[in-house]
């Protein structure tokens, strides 16, 4: 129901959907988990134990959270992000991951989620849906602009090459790809500022609440 709605949120690498679920969270006061923190973690310990992520009996033993602080600024570098994606295509450690995120879509008083998976497979039975966008070259100008103002060194032309092997892998993959839930709102963010992204998504999700209401 609306008054303790479920909102899911997918989309490609910085197609800007952590920062549209972020702000349906505070508009709307639900609690919000980002799920690529999950997939990065598994990565990050695999980076730290010098695990093989080529191996999915190694990236099941990576899925253990106790040693992750999710505010490591490493979980968000574009090596664990690479990563991430590698053994995000194992269903063993899909399925690891997959009650943890449930329960938190189910809280009594709703929540916002977002990821690749998460209006398709996660929380089907999402109350709005979001699919957000944007073309790879413009999502490669963004990564690229917070790499460098992080002061990381990193060239366009490598970012964009990351961004296409990234969007082939998520959407390839047999287990959960990245696709459009059929009831999902497409919002393509490429022409739009993070002011104007935010207001449509509110919109849409309003009116998708309303009706369901
Ligand atoms: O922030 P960015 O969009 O670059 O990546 P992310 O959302 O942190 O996700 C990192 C990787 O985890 C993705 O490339 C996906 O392969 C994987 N992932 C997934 O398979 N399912 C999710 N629900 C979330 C992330
Ligand atoms: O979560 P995801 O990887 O899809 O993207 P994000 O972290 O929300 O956004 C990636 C970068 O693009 C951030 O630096 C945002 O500030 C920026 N962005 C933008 O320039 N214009 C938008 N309409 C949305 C995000």
């Amino acid at each position: 129901t609306s008054s303790a709605p479920i909102i899911a949120v997918d989309g490609p690498a910085a197609s800007g959907k952590g920062t549209v679920a972020k702000a349906l969270a505070r508009h709307f006061g639900l609690p919000h988990l980002d799920t690529g923190l999950l997939y990065r973690a598994v990565a990050l310990n695999l980076l730290r134990w010098g695990g093989d992520p080529d191996s999915e009996f190694a990236a099941v033993r990576a899925c253990d959270f106790s040693q992750i602080d999710f505010d490591d600024p490493e979980l968000r570098s574009e090596m664990t992000g690479g990563v991430a994606s590698r053994v995000s295509v194992y269903p063993a450690v899909r399925e690891a991951l997959v009650q943890r995120q449930r329960d938190f879509a189910g809280q009594p008083g709703g929540a916002v989620l977002d990821g690749r998976d998460i209006g398709t497979v996660i929380a089907p039975d999402a109350d709005a849906k979001l699919f957000v966008t944007a073309s790879p070259e413009i999502r490669a100008e963004r990564r690229h602009a917070e790499l460098t103002g992080l002061g990381l060194a990193a060239h366009y032309e490598d970012v964009l090459i990351d961004i296409r092997a990234r969007d082939e892998r998520d959407s390839g993959r047999a287990a959960a790809p990245l696709v459009q839930a059929e009831d999902a709102d497409l919002l393509d963010t490429s022409e739009m500022t993070i002011d104007a992204a935010v207001r449509r998504a509110i919109a849409l999700v309003e009116a998708r609440l309303k009706r369901s209401a």
